[in-house]
């Protein structure tokens, strides 16, 4: 019953759950096992910030690892993990980002040409494509016409396998290594797989390596501490990571920032007028907000290796904490009337780093928040700079999920009209 409503209506049980138990309570969820929820900022930053050796996250993820292989940063712990993260966190790095400013708003502009005027259409398959398209081209640094063709091709295939509700029953019943066996999951995988290699085969002659700015190429250049570069069954299983870990995610994000921003037309306003004047600090907020109000993944795990107290509860070791992204972006006290919608709390108090939770924390924060922060406030500039966008139905659109995250149920449903609001013109309400 409990992996029944944890898989049907999640925020509903974990609602439920902190009404009856208060901050800390335990789900017993089929081939997981007991899961000990916390979503106190105390408790939160004891598991963020204690030892890597105790709390695994690796370990917590297998389930991404027949699908990740067993080099991603997602599945490793300790010692092979913080190899594996210093490898990539330049590449990842804050500052660079910049770099992806005009591809992310050419691949969003070139989106938006393609959706129909004035009839309802949901934006969710809309922005995984162009989430896609991003890593195609930022992390993959895919350029060429046909070959973009043949990798989309093979990764919608793929992704469209990972997040099918009749795959994700058929891994709750059988568990992940037996479900990932299943003959069609296998061969859109090997398709894929072979896509990679050949990208990274072809990369490492480019004769234009050294002045690329895509990931994939970076990563080419990374080194080992004894100096050697990493496999290519290394690069495959992190490119595969990062296209796992940052495409759906990402999309979702987008999805729930326009969710909410048509039904709130003046803040949607505030948004265009500082696009169109070159600002970033409200969209900034709009993205803080929306991954407050609707995480994308609800909690993040740890399986413990020795026994811990954590706010007074003594656990034993092969425990699964998990912080609650969800339950903490709920917090009254934190968050004054928690279930509005109102970016500007982030123009009058910073996000706090216990507090504030969506790309989890520690050592083991999310790698491409930075990367996903800057693709969503470009984009929502992009778009709300050059398009009216209004609700197809005034009603707010419930949480749902699909495969690990959590969507809008309708997939975001808007009407697009082309009125551009020329810069310093006011915009008829
Ligand atoms: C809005 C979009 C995103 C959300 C909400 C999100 C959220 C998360 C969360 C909650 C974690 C686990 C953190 C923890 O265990 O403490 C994570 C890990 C990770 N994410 Fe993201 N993510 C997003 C986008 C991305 C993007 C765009 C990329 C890369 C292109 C990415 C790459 C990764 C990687 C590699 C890890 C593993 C880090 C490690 O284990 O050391 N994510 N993400």
């Amino acid at each position: 019953m409990q992996t029944v409503r944890w898989v049907k209506r999640p925020t509903a049980y974990l609602e439920s759950c902190r009404m009856r138990y208060g901050d800390v309570f335990t789900m017993r969820l089929m081939h997981e096992g007991t899961w000990v929820l916390f979503s106190h900022p105390e408790a939160v930053k004891q598991i963020f910030t204690g030892s890597p050796e105790v709390f695994h996250a690796g370990e917590a993820n297998s389930i991404l690892a027949p699908v990740l292989g067993s080099h991603s940063v997602l599945v490793l712990d300790e010692r092979p993990h913080m190899v594996q993260r210093k490898l990539m966190l330049p590449a990842f790095h804050g500052e660079r980002m910049h770099r992806y400013r005009e591809l992310i708003a050419d691949v969003a502009s070139r989106e938006l040409s393609l959706w129909p005027r004035r009839e309802a259409v949901a934006l969710a398959p809309r922005m995984q494509a162009l989430t896609l398209e991003v890593i195609m081209r930022a992390v993959f640094g895919v350029r060429e016409a046909d070959r973009l063709e043949e990798l989309r091709r093979r990764l919608r295939a793929f992704l469209d396998a990972t997040s099918n509700p009749r795959v994700w029953a058929v891994l709750v019943l059988l568990g992940p290594e037996r479900g990932v066996g299943t003959a069609p999951f296998r061969r859109a995988l090997g398709r894929v797989d072979a896509v990679i290699y050949d990208e990274i085969r072809r990369r490492r002659e480019a004769p234009d390596l050294q002045e690329r700015d895509d990931i994939l190429s970076m990563l080419l250049g990374a080194r080992h501490e004894d100096g050697s570069p990493m496999t290519d069954a290394e690069l495959r299983d992190e490119l595969m990571t990062l296209l796992v870990a940052g495409h759906e995610t990402t999309a979702s994000a987008l999805s729930w920032a326009l969710e909410r921003l048509v039904r709130h037309p003046h803040k949607l306003e505030r948004l265009r007028t500082e696009a169109l004047a070159g600002g970033d600090e409200y969209v900034d907020a709009v993205a803080k907000e929306t991954l407050r109000l609707r995480p994308i993944l609800p909690l993040v795990v740890r399986r413990l290796t020795e026994p811990v107290a954590i706010a007074g509860h003594e656990l034993p070791a092969g425990t699964t904490v998990a912080c609650c992204i969800y339950l903490m972006h709920r917090r009254p006290e934190v968050y004054p009337d928690p279930g509005a919608f109102r970016p500007e709390r982030f123009l009058e108090q910073p996000a706090g780093t216990y507090t504030w939770i969506p790309f989890g924390g520690g050592v083991r924060r999310c790698l491409g928040g930075s990367f996903a922060m800057f693709e969503m406030k470009t984009v929502l500039q992009t778009l709300a700079a050059s398009a009216s966008l209004a609700p197809a139905d005034p009603r707010a659109e419930h949480v749902r999920r699909r495969a690990i995250t959590f969507v809008p149920e309708r997939g975001a449903e808007v009407v697009v009209g082309d009125a551009v609001a020329p810069a310093g013109e006011k915009v008829a309400a």
